[in-house]
């Protein structure tokens, strides 16, 4: 593949800037952890397993030239994004590495734990696009949202990976996915990567998905996830929810795909999600540009949560789990 989302190399974090993408193929090396920091903010790096890795990168980071920083770097990066609780998973992973040795406290040992976090995500993606890709027997027709291919994980993705893999075993049909309002990681991010994977597919608006299960053009749903908590709610990118009411009232598979490192067991249902809100400049502008009155008033989540009795099977790299949820 000719392109990447995060590589660690010679002390350094390189990322696609996804921003910029598809138009523009852009890397930023840093070997800054507030850099990173920030990135994760703007959705430079995106995507639930992406935010998790690069905060393991830049925690390691935090304490290549004094280890004063690691506490405060901890605590910046937990501040970055409040949703997909990979983020918190690595970050108290690292935290509590750090904590119980003081041999774990140098630069090395703590980047060769970030390597571990990184290539651990990689075969995870592999398992899951394996078992996602057993549930098909037939030629299938696949709708999916936001973005969650390579852009989104350390690997080839959640989702994604399961659309490679049916594409693969010659079992895919075609692709359609929805635009992913407001920041269009659909249309801009897994267009791009349907493209590069010569995929068949279209895009569509999020507002068109309805219409093409009635018209029966779909046979699954298959999105990710950026926090899975212990009943089987399951927030992931805005519009998400709206597609599962949609499936079921057609009577389509609605299937979620993510790592175990999603599953939040310290949650008992989907209330407690804290979702982010974001800017809302994020939808009344576009590259810059203000597309309505600046100062009209928006309410801009960039999750919702889905409940669990809309989802058909979760498929993790460990096994599908089916409802009732019991994560074991
Ligand atoms: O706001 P984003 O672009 O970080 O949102 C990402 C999503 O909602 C993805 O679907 C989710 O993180 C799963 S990525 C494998």
């Amino acid at each position: 593949m000719d392109y990447f989302n995060l590589k660690f190399e010679k002390d350094k974090l390189t990322f696609i800037d996804q921003t910029k993408l598809p138009l523009v193929e852009e890397y930023v090396t840093t070997d800054k952890y507030e850099r990173i920091a920030v990135a994760i903010e703007r959705l430079e790096i995106r995507g639930a397993p992406a935010i998790g890795i690069a905060a393991g990168y830049a925690l390691a980071l935090s304490v290549k030239n004094s280890n004063e920083n690691f506490f405060i770097a901890y605590e910046r990066l937990r501040q970055t994004r409040p949703t997909a609780v990979n983020l918190f998973y690595v970050l108290d992973r690292m935290k509590f590495f750090f904590e119980t040795d003081n041999n774990n406290q140098n630069y090395p040992s703590l980047l060769n734990l970030a390597i571990e976090i990184h290539n651990t995500d990689i075969r995870q993606c592999e398992m899951i696009a394996k078992n996602g890709a057993e549930l098909f027997k037939s030629k299938t027709k696949i709708l999916t949202h936001c973005n969650t291919g390579m852009l989104a994980t350390g690997g080839i993705g959640t989702a994604f990976g399961i659309i490679l893999e049916l594409h693969k075993q010659k079992k895919l049909e075609f692709v359609y996915a929805c635009e992913s309002r407001p920041l269009f990681q659909g249309l801009r991010l897994t267009s791009y990567e349907l493209a590069k994977n010569k995929i068949p597919n279209k895009i569509i608006t999020d507002s068109t998905a309805a219409y093409l299960m009635q018209k029966k053009l779909i046979d699954a749903v298959i999105v990710g996830a950026d926090r899975i908590v212990r009943n089987g709610d399951t927030a992931n990118k805005i519009g998400t929810y709206s597609l599962a009411i949609n499936a079921a009232y057609h009577k389509i598979p609605f299937y979620v795909a993510a790592p175990i490192s999603t599953i939040d067991n310290n949650y008992q249902s989907g209330e407690m999600i804290r979702i982010e809100e974001r800017a809302k400049e994020e939808i009344t502008r576009i590259n810059e540009n203000y597309i309505s009155s600046p100062d009209i008033e928006v309410f801009n989540p960039a999750f919702d949560v889905t409940p669990a009795k809309l989802i058909t099977a979760i498929i993790s790299d460990r096994r599908v789990y089916f409802p009732p949820y019991k994560f074991t």
